[in-house]
C-alpha cells in the first residue's frame, strides 16, 4: 500500500478549489461542467473528440512545471484531474464582464455566427496565445484543427486570430496567477494515491508508478486510462462500463523523454504534443505525420503508450516504430522486459501483455546514417482523420547501388499493424532501381489481404501502398512527387 490514500479528488476549475468524493469513472468533463455546475458556455457537439466545441485548458504540473493545454472536455475524464486546474470559457471575461481581447477580437472580425463553435475556438485561440502570442498563420491553422466552424467559415476566425499576434499577454490573468497556482497545485499533489468508490465502480489514481504496479497486480482488469482519446470513446459512443478505472496522466515519472547517442526513450505517458521536438529532431521526415495525428486537443492528450497499448490495427504511430525497429518496455509488478514492437501485436484485439502489465515506456532507436526513412499516412482528410493506410518505409543501400537493408511496416493492411516481408525480400539485394521497385510491388499481394470497410476499399488500400513504395523510390531519386488531392470518396476509388 502506498503511504497516504485520499478518498477525494481535488483540482482547482478556474478560480475555486473543488474537492469530490463521488467521482464516477465514466463522468466526463464536459458533463461536470455542463451538468453539475452549470458552465454551459462549454458546448456538446460531437462527444468524441472531432469538432472541439467542448474545448477547454487544463493546466498541469508536467517535466516543464505548469503548462496549459487545449483538451476535448467531451472525452476527458473527471478522475484524470488530480491536481490539475481546468479553465473554461467563463473565466475569460473579467471581473467588470468586459470580454477578453480574443473573443473581443472574434466579434470584430465576425468570426462568430450560430456561435455553437465559439467558446470552443476561443479556448483555442487562448491557449496559443498563451504558449505563442505571435504566432503565425501556419501556427493558427495547426491550432484550430481539431475546432469545426459550420457556419462562419475560417477566414474571420483566423483574422481574429492574425489581430491578436505580438499582443502582450503579460497581463493576461493566468500569467499572473501563474506562480500562485503552480504552488496551489504542487500542495494538492501529494504523493497520495486516490481511490475513489461509487456505486459505478472505483476511480483510482495512483500516487507513483510502483504504486500504479502495485494497483495493477490487485486490480488485473482494471482500465488504464492516459490520455483517454480511445477510451473516453468507448464511454461516450459505446457505453463501456470502464470500472476499475486507473488514471495515470499525473504521472510525472511516465513523461520522461530521453535522448542519446543511440536513440529516443518516451515514458509511456508522453504526449504526442511533448514528443513533438525530440521526434521531429531525431526523426525529422516523421514530423509531418505527427501534425496529422488527430487534432491539436487530442494530441494534447493522446499518448503513444495509449497509442501501441490500443492495439489498433490503424494506429498511426506503430508502423513508422516498427519500421525504425523500437522497442517496448513493459512492467508488471516491479519486473520489467524489454520486447520488440513488432512482437506486441499478436492479432487483432490480442497483444502480448498480461493481465496487470502496464507498457512503461518505448525506445525509438536512431536512425543509422545513410538509411533513408519516410512515413506516408492516407486518410480521406487531410486533418484530423484516422488512417485508411498507413505505411512506413526505411532503406539503406549499398556502395554498389544495391538494397543492404529494408524495413517496411503498414497500418490498414492487416489485422494488425504488420511488416511487409515479402516486399521487403523482394528488394534486399537487388540494384535500388524502377524495375526492382515495380517487382517489389506485386509482393505486397503475398504480404497482405486488406478488408474493405467504410475508410477504403480493399482494392484502393492494396494500389495505394503499391504506390507509396513507388514514391518512397521516386523521392530517393529526388523527385518530389507532387499528390493530387481528389475530391471523390475513397470509398468509389
Ligand atoms: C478525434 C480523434 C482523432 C484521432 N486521430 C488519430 C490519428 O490521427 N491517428 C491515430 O493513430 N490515432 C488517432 N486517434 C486515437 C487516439 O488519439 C490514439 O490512439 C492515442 O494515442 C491514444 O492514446 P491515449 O493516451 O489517449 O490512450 P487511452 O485512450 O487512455 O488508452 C488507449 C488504450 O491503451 C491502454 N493504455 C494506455 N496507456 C497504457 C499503458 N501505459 N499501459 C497499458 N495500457 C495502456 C488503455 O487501457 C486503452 O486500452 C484519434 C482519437 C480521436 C478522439
Ligand atoms: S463535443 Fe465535439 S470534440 Fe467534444
Ligand atoms: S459559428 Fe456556427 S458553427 Fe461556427
Amino acid at each position: 500500500m502506498p503511504d497516504a490514500v485520499r478518498h477525494e479528488l481535488r483540482f482547482i476549475l478556474n478560480s475555486e478549489v473543488v474537492h469530490l468524493n463521488d467521482v464516477a469513472p465514466t463522468l466526463t468533463l464536459l458533463d461536470y461542467l455542463r451538468l453539475q455546475k452549470r458552465l454551459t458556455g462549454t458546448k456538446e457537439g460531437c462527444a468524441e473528440g472531432d469538432c472541439g466545441a467542448c474545448t477547454v485548458l487544463v493546466g498541469r504540473l508536467g517535466p516543464k512545471g505548469l503548462v496549459y493545454e487545449t483538451v476535448n472536455a467531451c472525452i476527458r475524464f473527471v478522475g484524470s484531474l488530480d491536481a490539475c486546474h481546468v479553465v473554461t470559457v467563463e473565466h475569460l471575461a473579467d471581473l467588470n464582464g468586459n470580454l477578453h481581447p480574443i473573443q473581443q477580437a472574434m466579434v470584430d472580425f465576425h468570426g462568430s455566427q450560430c456561435g455553437f463553435c465559439t467558446p470552443g475556438i476561443v479556448m483555442s485561440l487562448y491557449g496559443l496565445w498563451l504558449e505563442t502570442p505571435n504566432a503565425d498563420a501556419a501556427r493558427v491553422e495547426k491550432t484550430l484543427q481539431g475546432n469545426l466552424c459550420r457556419c462562419t467559415g475560417y477566414d474571420a476566425i483566423l483574422n481574429a486570430a492574425e489581430a491578436m499576434a505580438g499582443s502582450d499577454n503579460s497581463g493576461d490573468k493566468l500569467v499572473v496567477t501563474h506562480e500562485a497556482i503552480t504552488q496551489k497545485l504542487s500542495e494538492l499533489r501529494d504523493g497520495s494515491r486516490v481511490e475513489i468508490d461509487t456505486p459505478s465502480g472505483k476511480t483510482i489514481v495512483p500516487g507513483s508508478v510502483d504504486d500504479l504496479a502495485e494497483i495493477l497486480e490487485a486490480y488485473p482488469k482494471a482500465t488504464v486510462v492516459a490520455g483517454s482519446t480511445d477510451v473516453g470513446l468507448w464511454v461516450t459512443k459505446h457505453m463501456h462500463d470502464i470500472a476499475p478505472a486507473v488514471f495515470i496522466g499525473n504521472l510525472v515519472e511516465l513523461q520522461t523523454i530521453s535522448e542519446d547517442e543511440s536513440g529516443i526513450t518516451l515514458g509511456a505517458g508522453v504526449t504526442y504534443t511533448d514528443a513533438f521536438d525530440a521526434i521531429s529532431r531525431g526523426i525529422p521526415t516523421m514530423g509531418d505525420l505527427w501534425d496529422r495525428i488527430g487534432g491539436e486537443q487530442v494530441r494534447n492528450m493522446g499518448t503513444v503508450g495509449g497509442n501501441i497499448a490500443n492495439g489498433s490495427p490503424i494506429g498511426d504511430t506503430p508502423p513508422p516504430l516498427i519500421a525504425l525497429g523500437a522497442e517496448l518496455t513493459l512492467q508488471k509488478g516491479a519486473t520489467t522486459r524489454t520486447i520488440a514492437l513488432e512482437d506486441f501485436f499478436i492479432d487483432y484485439g490480442k497483444q502480448d501483455r498480461a493481465p496487470g502489465e502496464f507498457v512503461r515506456s518505448v525506445f525509438i532507436p536512431k536512425l543509422p546514417a545513410g538509411d533513408t526513412f519516410a512515413v506516408y499516412k492516407i486518410s480521406k482528410r487531410r486533418d484530423e482523420d484516422i488512417s485508411a493506410v498507413c505505411g512506413a518505409f526505411r532503406a539503406r543501400l549499398a556502395d554498389d547501388g544495391t538494397v543492404e537493408d529494408a524495413r517496411i511496416a503498414f497500418g490498414g493492411m492487416a489485422a494488425t499493424p504488420k511488416r511487409a516481408k515479402a516486399v521487403e525480400q523482394a528488394l534486399v539485394g537487388n540494384a535500388w532501381n524502377e524495375a526492382t521497385v515495380d517487382q517489389a510491388m506485386a509482393a505486397f499481394e503475398q504480404d497482405f489481404t486488406p478488408l474493405t470497410d467504410w475508410r477504403a476499399s480493399a482494392e484502393y488500400r492494396m494500389l495505394s501502398t503499391k504506390n507509396l513504395l513507388k514514391r518512397f523510390y521516386l523521392e530517393t531519386q529526388g523527385q518530389a512527387v507532387q499528390v493530387v488531392r481528389h475530391e471523390k470518396s475513397l470509398a468509389e476509388v
